[in-house]
């Protein structure tokens, strides 16, 4: 690809990414978890980890991870309010 291209290629993906995410509704969510964070993916981890507990889509963004003692972590991301409204917690 030439590097006009490529422009074009990146003003179309992150109008196509704010237009999803647009209409979702995010909300803060914290998530205590076995393990410490990862010093290099630990927000990545965390991602995970809302992943698994609401699914697909929770949609995980901003994601921090921040040491709670010596074996456990909290997590907290941005994530679908609404994929929180509708899980059996
Ligand atoms: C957000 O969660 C709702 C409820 O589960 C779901 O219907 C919707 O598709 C989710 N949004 C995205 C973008 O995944």
């Amino acid at each position: 690809m030439n590097p006009r291209s490529i422009l074009i290629f990146i003003l179309v993906s992150s109008t196509l990414f704010s237009t999803i995410y647009g209409q979702i509704k995010f909300c803060h969510q914290t998530l205590t978890v076995n393990g410490r964070c990862d010093a290099t993916r630990g927000a990545l981890d965390c991602a995970l980890e809302f992943l698994s507990k609401f699914g697909a889509r929770a949609m995980p963004m901003h994601c921090t991870c921040q040491n709670r003692g010596n074996s456990q972590r909290l997590c907290a991301c941005d994530i679908n309010a609404s994929a929180v409204g509708s899980s059996s917690k």
